[in-house]
């Protein structure tokens, strides 16, 4: 049987919708977009002649139910910078269909945004990793394995250059970004200690359950990938405590003011347009 691709290489007509309503709202559309994580959405409020634009008024577009996920837009500028801040969004855990979850990603394709950088919580597979770390995302597994990609091999989805602009950013601000390979999930259980042993063995360095559904659409789409991992705990069967959706907002909480840091410096000093 011939395995259909659900990506789509161009923006669908709902996204066009999408992103038509947001552009009449703003004089000037940011060419990069930021995508907050758990916990991450922050960032928000260190723009200036900022727009905000509800998730919820925006046609078509997916809004989630998860605590920590604001669902919004914040546009304005960080710094010198045009920026979008696409703060909190959906998961395919919550039961939304890989295309819903997607679609955000669709609406940059339609609105001309160049680059977008996509944030995560996650846990640590790596033994060189703790919580608290910044971790530059390399590559990943498509575990959830729900979007059949398309017939295109999906080489380098998280841009070198990008990855050579963080780099460069972190070291400025004193951060040490790290660099691995994620491992999405399609949750929501975490998972268990075995599945985490096998995902080591696989050579994740980490593991969510986000970010590569978008990521590989965006690229699939045209656009430049950064993606940045927060580690928030030890996956499971590597520390004594059981994992919580608490305790991962609460480190997220703790290690704001570095990640809200290292994500302006990123996006202040570096054209993520251009490398
Ligand atoms: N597993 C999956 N998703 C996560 C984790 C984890 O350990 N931490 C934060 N999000």
């Amino acid at each position: 049987m011939e395995r259909v691709s659900k990506m789509t290489s161009y923006p669908g007509k709902k996204a066009v919708a999408a992103a038509a309503y947001i552009t009449g709202l703003l004089a000037k559309v940011p060419p990069v977009a930021l995508v907050t994580g758990s916990g991450l959405g922050g960032i928000g409020a260190d723009m200036t002649d900022t727009r905000h634009i509800s998730y919820a008024d925006i046609p078509h577009f997916p809004v989630s139910a998860i605590k920590g996920h604001a669902g919004e837009i914040v546009a304005g500028r960080m710094g010198t910078k045009d920026l979008m801040v696409f703060s909190g969004r959906v998961h395919y855990y919550e039961g939304h269909a890989i295309q819903t979850v997607v679609f955000p990603m669709q609406v940059l394709a339609a609105l001309g945004t160049k680059a977008v950088v996509l944030t995560n919580a996650c846990g640590s597979v790596n033994p060189d990793f703790s919580p608290g770390d910044a971790v530059l995302i390399q590559g990943h597994l498509d575990l959830m394995r729900e979007i059949s990609l398309s017939m295109r091999e999906p080489q380098r989805i998280y841009d070198p250059g990008l990855n050579r602009q963080a780099k460069k950013a972190a070291g400025t601000v004193g951060v040490r970004l790290k660099e691995g390979i994620y491992a999405a999930f399609s949750g929501p259980s975490y998972e268990t200690p075995a599945e985490i042993r096998a995902a080591a063995v696989m050579g994740a360095d980490m593991v969510g359950m986000s970010t590569v559904p978008e990521a590989t659409e965006a690229h699939e789409l045209g656009l430049r990938v950064m993606g940045i991992s927060f580690i928030t705990n030890l996956a499971a069967g590597l520390s004594q405590n059981p994992l919580s959706h608490k305790e991962v907002i609460e480190i997220a909480d703790k290690n704001l003011p570095m990640f809200t840091k290292l994500l302006k410096q990123i996006v202040q000093t570096q054209d993520l347009t251009e490398s």
